[in-house]
Formats: structure tokens, C-alpha cells, sequence
């Protein structure tokens, strides 16, 4: 979620990157070096402080033939922002699903005056974030796509309600936003180059916030998951806020539900047991209207509801008639995504992040080690295994502490009668296990061939000097930094790992800010506040941002490529970016690195809040004057074809 708009005026969400654009006084030439390099840098940052040169007041890097060169051969566009989206040179980009789109041949035609909820359960959702694409027969052009519908904007879908216009909402309008969350399964396939949708699809699907979803693994069926319309603690209808996500190699999608705690009305009963649960996650002043009109986003009337959110869903996008199932061994928190990798010995191991200032990094290893030829003994494989939390030691090691019923303070004196407990307060076990307070992490990724696991921090603007630590380096983090993970002997299930800082990100020209990427990376290849993440086959990190801003950075999100790897490790180039007002997601690579999917968020905000259905920061992408900005998902291919980058 960008700048959290659409809770910032309801539940104290700050919006983020607000550093101010004057810097104080200008740094040396030689500070602003030491500023930027990171510590493998500085060798050949010595050499760089020779090439640079000044032109209006920004240090211009000229490559130079001794430098290290980054591996990526596009040219990098210009940072910046206006009413649609930029890519690299040679790039085609194509929008590929929008906001209302049909998905079934009987599906109506996007029509934003007349949008009804039966309409909208049958068209593509509002606000994709994670873009996930599952080969059909090992083929990178044809395939599911999977898309998480993460949240809506009502000023920008309906005419007439403003942000805040929580009052004119009505049931119509609330079961629009219902059926424009959740996600979509998509059949696409490429013919002549030209990535399409397959409208007859068996596979085609939408899930909801209505959606009849399963609750599985060990708090299923516990008391406090029980509600008067659900007395077995088994049955949640829909899934909200799908942020991130993963996909798995038995070929399921895993969608992780985020900000789940703004959608629910009212205040708890007196005392309630859940008080202090509900507490450390920020649950109840809603941003939605849906408590209004159904009882259960009303904490008075239904207190447990919200305990049935903030899960990691596992959907079957071969089963278009298969039941999602909320798999709660993984934990429940304000997730990430959920991307995995196999252990040696064959288990699986996802890694997740809970975004909010000051939590944690985590991982679950499943008991069971995936079974790569009977695809349907894998069904449950994510209810059985050890959830973990990262603590990040000074020297650079780090520990994944177990988040296991009975072990060490997860205990009944602490309030935890059983792994239940323990899962349904992740949060709590964990601040109990003394993991280390981290600045927002997003999305974590590892690397299948090198084994780096690279987990995006975002920002937090509420650390103090005091706060500081060895991960988390930076007081008031404006712009976030990305932490790279090697686990120990290469075993992603083993108990420990290494870890440095890859980037610390901002302005390099700053020397206040801190940031490191290498003196390779010009004015336009810096950003900050990374979000969504993809590697692609040579093992380089795709980042896509959420905050930056003209105020901010001077720039809109998009996507930055990385170097990870040698002496150009650090160096950062700018690929893509989005139109006014909107927040980059995706990204997620076709197996052969041929196609780049990209989702993007929330076009059409402002940076002042007053964007509306007739007044929106851009009408991208159809700039008709009677269309309102739609999110979309894009696909990026390259003129002539080959990989991307
Ligand atoms: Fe939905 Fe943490 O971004
Ligand atoms: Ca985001
Ligand atoms: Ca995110
Ligand atoms: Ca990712």
C-alpha cells in the first residue's frame, strides 16, 4: 500500500517520505563520495572521486572504462513523473488487465457510471499488487496469471465520495469494493507476440471478499476464531488487503493479507479478551464503511471476526472449483509476500515480512519436504512446520528463533495455552523471543542459485538515535535500505545465517541521507522506499518502490534494476516508471525471463489528497474523459524479443 491514503486520515497512518527537498549546505565532494559508496566500494570509489563533475549542483558519474560496468544493457530512462508510464528504450509495454475488465465471456463491459457487485465479480479488481504467472506445460507464453486485488479507492471509483465521504457510502457501493477486492486467476497466452487474456478459460476466477475460504493448520477451529455465523472457527468468507504474495512449486499461488486490521468497525466489548491482541495490530478505525451494512466488520457485534484475518491464503489455480484455505501456521501478521525456496533436504521455506514500523522478518520451514512428482501430496503441506523469527546480531550473524507452543517464554504464564495462541499473537510471541525491530519489511526473495535471500525494508521515519541498530543503521529511515541473507552452509531450513546491508537508499548526492549505491549509479538510477521484489536468472534483484514522490525524491515509483553480484554490486538502474500518483507492484518474471509483469497500483491519487472520480491526477491508461483512472497489470517485452535487462 502507497503512502496508506486511504487510512492516514482515520487511524493515525503517517504518510511517509516527507524529508524535505533542502539539503543543508552542500557536502564536500569527497563527503558525498563516502556517503555513497558502500564498504565493498570504496577502492574503486577512490578512483571515481577523479570522474565526477558537478552540473547544477548534482554530481554527474561518468562511466569510465576502468569502472565496473553494470551487466544490464538497457538504457536507463529519466526519473521523474507526468501522466503515464515510461520504459527503458526498446521495451514494449502492454496493458495487459485493467480495473473492470471482463473475465468471462458473459462478464459486462466496464461501464464506471453503472458498476454494479455482480458486475464486478466478474471483472478483473481494483489495486493489483502481486503478480504472480504459473506455466502451463513449462511454457513462458501461456500460463495462469494470479493477481491480488489488494485494496480500492473509493474517490477515484465512484463519483461523488470523497476520501473521507465514509456517510454517502452505500450497501451498493460497499459490495463494490467488497467484490473489487481479493484476487483474480487468469489464463493468458501469447500469440504473434501479443499477450492476451482467455476470456473461455475453465481456469478464469474470481475470489472476493465474499469468497467462501477455509481456515487450516493449528489455530483452525479454535475458540477464538469462532463467530455466530461460523461456530466452528473453520469458515471465514473472503480474503482483504492481499498485498504481496508467492507462488510454489507444486504450482499454488500463496496470497498474504495485509493491512487487515483497517476494516473493522466499532470497538470491542469492555474487556475483551481480544483488547490487547487487536491492540499490537492496530485493528479498528476503519477506513471502510462495510461495518455498516455486515455485521462482522463490526467489532461490537462480531469481537473474533477479525482474528479470521492477516493470514497467508493458499489457492489452487489448477482447481477453479477448489476452497482457498487461510494456512495458519504460517502466522498471522500485516503480510508480505511469501516466496520461497527448497531446503537441501527438500523442505520448503518461505520467506515473509510483516510491514510495520518496528516488526520483524520471518520464515517457515514446512515438516514435510515437497513431493515433486505427486503434485496432490502437497495439499497440506503448508499446515505442518516451525515458523521463525529473525534476530540480526552485530557481527553480521543472525538467528531464526522458533515461534513454538511451550519453548522458552511462549508460555501459559505469558498467556499462550497452545501453538494457537501463539499463532493468532505472532506478533507478541515474537516481541517475547527478543527479535530485532526492523524498518517496515516488505518483500523478501531469495535467490534459487546463489542461495541470498534479500528482504526490502521500506522506511521508518519513527526510528530514534537511539533506536539504531546494526541492521536498521539509520535514525528517521526516510527512504529504507535492502538487507541481503546468506543462511549458513547454504541450508535455508538451518537455525542461523549471515547478513549485510546491500543498499541503503535515498539521494547519494545527500550526504546526510546516507545512501550507498555504487558511484556507477547516475542521478536517475537512485530511488528509495523499496517494496515488491523479483530476481531474475543471472540472480539481479528487481526492486519496485512505494513513496517515492515529487516531494520525496523528486520522482515516481517504478522499477530499479540491481546489481548483486561484482564489482558493479550496488549499482541501480531505472527500467520503469508509473504514472501520476500511482505505486509500482508486480514485479514477477515468465521463466524464461522473457515477459515482466507489472502491476500498477492506485494511479490517479494526489499528493494532496484531493484527487476525485472527476478530478483524478491522471485518466491513465485509457485518458478518455468519461474513464477514470484504472490499475492495472502491464506486461514488458522486448522489441525483437530476448530476456529482459
Ligand atoms: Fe501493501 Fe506493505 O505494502
Ligand atoms: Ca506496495
Ligand atoms: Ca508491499
Ligand atoms: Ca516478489
Amino acid at each position: 500500500m502507497a503512502t496508506d491514503k486511504q487510512f492516514s486520515a482515520f487511524t493515525g497512518y503517517e504518510t511517509e517520505g516527507d524529508i524535505g527537498v533542502n539539503s543543508t549546505g552542500n557536502p564536500t565532494m569527497a563527503e558525498i563520495v563516502a556517503a555513497r559508496l558502500s564498504r565493498r566500494h570504496v577502492i574503486q570509489g577512490a578512483a571515481a572521486v577523479a570522474t565526477a563533475s558537478f552540473a547544477s549542483g548534482y554530481p554527474v558519474w561518468a562511466a569510465k572504462a576502468d569502472m565496473p560496468q553494470s551487466t544490464f544493457d538497457f538504457v536507463e530512462i529519466e526519473a521523474g513523473q507526468d501522466q503515464t508510464h515510461h520504459v527503458a528504450a526498446g521495451h514494449e509495454v502492454e496493458v495487459l488487465l485493467r480495473w473492470g475488465d471482463p473475465l468471462f465471456p458473459d462478464a459486462a463491459p466496464f461501464d464506471p457510471e453503472h458498476q454494479t457487485p455482480d458486475r464486478q465479480r466478474r471483472q478483473f479488481g481494483y489495486n493489483s499488487d502481486f503478480v504472480g504467472y504459473l506455466p502451463i506445460d513449462g511454457s513462458s507464453e501461456h500460463g495462469l496469471l494470479v493477481v491480488n486485488h489488494e485494496y480500492t479507492n473509493k474517490e477515484l471509483m465512484f463519483r461523488g465520495i470523497g476520501l473521507k465521504d465514509f456517510d454517502k457510502m452505500t450497501r451498493e457501493h460497499v459490495d463494490v469494493e467488497m467484490a473489487a477486492h481479493g484476487g483474480s486467476v487468469v489464463e493468458i497466452e501469447r500469440r504473434d507476440g501479443t499477450w492476451a487474456p482467455v476470456l473461455t478459460s475453465r481456469y478464469n476466477r474470481r475470489i472476493t471478499a465474499e469468497t467462501p475460504i477455509e481456515i487450516s493448520g493449528p489455530a483452525a477451529g479454535h475458540d477464538r476464531l469462532k463467530t455466530s455465523a461460523d461456530p466452528a472457527g473453520r469458515h471465514v468468507r473472503g480474503m482483504i488487503n492481499n498485498c504481496a504474495g508467492g507462488v510454489t512449486p507444486w504450482g499454488t499461488w500463496l496470497s498474504c493479507e495485509e493491512n487487515f486490521n483497517g476494516y473493522f468497525l466499532g470497538k470491542l466489548p469492555q474487556g475483551h479478551r481480544e483488547s490487547g491482541n487487536y491492540k499490537r495490530y492496530g485493528v479498528g478505525n476503519t477506513a471502510y464503511a462495510w461495518g455498516r451494512f455486515h455485521d462482522r466488520f463490526d467489532l461490537a457485534k462480531e469481537p473474533n471476526e477479525a482474528n479470521r484475518f492477516g493470514w497467508v491464503v493458499e489457492i489452487d489455480p489448477f482447481d477453479p472449483d477448489s476452497t482457498p484455505r487461510k494456512r495458519t501456521a504460517l502466522g498471522r501478521t500485516k503480510h508480505e509476500g511469501a516466496a520461497g525456496i527448497l531446503a537441501r533436504d527438500g523442505r520448503y521455506v518461505i520467506y515473509l515480512g510483516d510491514d510495520e514500523r518496528f516488526d520483524y522478518v520471518y520464515k517457515f520451514v514446512t515438516a514435510d519436504p515437497v513431493n515433486s512428482t505427486d503434485r496432490a501430496t502437497n495439499r497440506d503441506l503448508l499446515d505442518r512446520g516451525t515458523l521463525y523469527v529473525a534476530r540480526y546480531d552485530a557481527d553480521g550473524k543472525g538467528a531464526w528463533l522458533p515461534l513454538v507452543h511451550g519453548e522458552g517464554p511462549l508460555v501459559a504464564a505469558n498467556g499462550f495455552l497452545s501453538q494457537a495462541d501463539v499463532l493468532i499473537e505472532t506478533r507478541r510471541a515474537a516481541d517475547l523471543l527478543g527479535a530485532t525491530r526492523m524498518d517496515r519489511p516488505e518483500d523478501v526473495e531469495a535467490d534459487p542459485i546463489s542461495g541470498r535471500v534479500y528482504v526490502m525494508l521500506t522506511n521508518n521515519t519513527k526510528r530514534q538515535p537511539d533506536q539504531v541498530d546494526a541492521a536498521n543503521p539509520r535514525a528517521n529511515n526516510s527512504f529504507g535500505h535492502i538487507i541481503e541473507m546468506t543462511p549458513d552452509a547454504g541450508d535455508h531450513a538451518g537455525l542461523s545465517f549471515s547478513w549485510d546491508i546491500l543498499l541503503r537508499c535515498g539521494d547519494p548526492s545527500r550526504q546526510e541521507v546516507g545512501a550507498t549505491f555504487s558511484a556507477e549509479t547516475t542521478r536517475n538510477g537512485w530511488f528509495g522506499m523499496p517494496d515488491n521484489c523479483a530476481i531474475d536468472g543471472r540472480g539481479r534483484l528487481w526492486v519496485a518502490t512505494d513513496g517515492n514522490s515529487l516531494p520525496a525524491t523528486g520522482r515516481a515509483d517504478g522499477i530499479w534494476a540491481i546489481e548483486t553480484s561484482g564489482d558493479a554490486r550496488g549499482t541501480s538502474k531505472h527500467f520503469f516508471r508509473v504514472p501520476a500518483g500511482a505505486e509500482m507492484c508486480g514485479p514477477f518474471f515468465t521463466p524464461n525471463d522473457e515477459s515482466f509483469f507489472l502491476a500498477v497500483q492506485h494511479p490517479g491519487e494526489s499528493e494532496d489528497d484531493t484527487a476525485s472520480y472527476d478530478s483524478p491526477a491522471t485518466r491513465w491508461p485509457d485518458f478518455k474523459d468519461n474513464m477514470p483512472p484504472r490499475p492495472s497489470v502491464l506486461v514488458v517485452t522486448r522489441r525483437g524479443g530476448g530476456k529482459i535487462g
